[in-house]
């Protein structure tokens, strides 16, 4: 059969993960927390079904959750957006880049991703028809060069995918990114798809920039979101996209063929968690940073190098002292020797660059990451033993 996506295979992060089980490895590999969610958000859930919220959710989402989300919005970043018209509920924020890619892009039109890149951005352009354009972002420090990507614009942009904080770069963009961002997009008559699932774990006192605290980017952009980052639940598989009501408005034609609602029971064990801890997001940066101390601090002497990290709950790990090998062999070479499952950053691009650096999950218990950490150590010991 004529395949659609004839050059994509299963994704890395289920790779490592099937990998990970079948050699009883630790898995810092895929981005998931492997310790208990809040017992009250349980509780809520098992509550909602009790209740009889068991049927098709309104299609945009439950008002209260919209109203709830808005209300976040406003005491997060101090902007006000109207749940009615600017907020839907999606599966996951996985949807709602789909469904917004979908809304936006026809055949022809050309997306610029960053690399590396989140991996469902390229295939959902593709899907709709459209060409991903990928610019990798400049070494060292996964920077953006705003010329080039002027440069790489033509009559058939239409859509930049923009990701801050970033994964799997573990950096957050500056204001200064933002503004060049804007001015781009307002010069070009662009759209943004603004991936904020990471927007609450920005470290070391720095704060989050959303596009849309950003007047010209808030009308032109879809900022995506996760329920499934801010409550330590990756399996909720509830998220939101909020965008100025004209694009919402094309963005629910797609959602509403597509997944249509999301889970109603869930939708109102969210909200009522929202009305019970409000600040919920605000513990998640000091709450990830102390994990990323942990690991640092436990790898300092172990011959890897540790790039800054700005947010995300991710680390990157450096190898190169140790090694030349790409990076899936040497991801390789942890899973079956250390017994570590990482994650090696090539698959995010579109043409692999060398580099020696594989990403670790910190979204694990502390005796996870000592684990880890210790399993590294000694494989670090080996390699230098060995002179490799
Ligand atoms: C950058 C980025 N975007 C989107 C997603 C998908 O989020 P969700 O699990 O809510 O679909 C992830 C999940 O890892 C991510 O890291």
């Amino acid at each position: 059969m004529l395949s659609k996506l004839p050059d994509i295979g299963t994704t890395i992060f289920t790779v490592m993960s099937r990998r990970a089980r079948e050699l009883d490895a630790l898995n810092l590999g895929q981005g998931f927390p492997d310790y208990d969610i809040d017992p009250q958000l349980t509780a809520l859930v098992a509550a909602a079904m009790s209740a009889g919220h068991n049927q098709y959710a309104p299609m945009e989402g439950l008002p209260a959750l919209r109203e709830r989300i808005a209300g976040k919005l406003a005491a997060s970043y101090g902007i006000s957006v109207d749940a009615d018209s600017e907020v839907t509920v999606t599966l996951g924020a996985t949807e709602a880049i789909f469904s917004a890619i979908q809304a936006v892009i026809s055949p022809g039109d050309e997306a610029i991703a960053f690399d590396p890149a989140y991996d469902s951005y390229e295939p959902a352009v593709r899907l709709a028809g459209g060409r991903c354009v990928r610019l990798p972002l400049a070494q060292p420090g996964f920077r953006y060069d705003w010329e080039r990507v002027a440069a790489a614009l033509t009559a058939r942009t239409r859509l930049l995918l923009f990701n801050s904080p970033h994964n799997p770069a573990c950096t957050t963009a500056s204001a200064a990114d933002l503004e060049a961002l804007a001015q781009l997009a307002a010069a070009r008559d662009l759209l943004v798809l603004s991936d904020e699932v990471y927007d609450h774990v920005v470290f070391d006192g720095a704060r989050h920039h959303s596009v849309l605290q950003h007047p010209q980017l808030a009308r032109r952009s879809f900022a995506v979101f996760s329920f499934g980052k801010t409550l330590h639940a990756t399996g909720l598989r509830v998220g939101y996209c909020v965008a100025a009501a004209p694009l919402t408005r094309e963005l629910r034609k797609v959602h509403q063929f597509n997944t249509f609602s999301i889970s109603h029971p869930l939708q109102h064990a969210i909200a009522g968690y929202l009305d019970a801890q409000p600040r919920c997001g605000e513990a998640l940066a000091g709450f990830f940073q102390a994990k990323r101390d942990r690991l640092r601090a436990a790898l300092a002497h172990s011959g890897f190098s540790l790039p800054p990290a700005q947010g995300t709950y991710f680390q990157l790990l450096d190898y190169g002292a140790f090694a030349r090998d790409d990076d899936l062999a040497f991801a390789e070479r942890l899973l079956t020797e250390a017994r570590v499952a990482t994650i090696p950053l090539s698959p995010f691009y579109a043409q692999p660059q060398r580099l020696t650096f594989l990403r670790l999950c910190i979204a694990k218990r502390d005796a996870t990451l000592d684990e880890a950490a210790a399993r590294l150590n000694d494989f670090a010991t080996r390699l230098g033993r060995a002179g490799a």
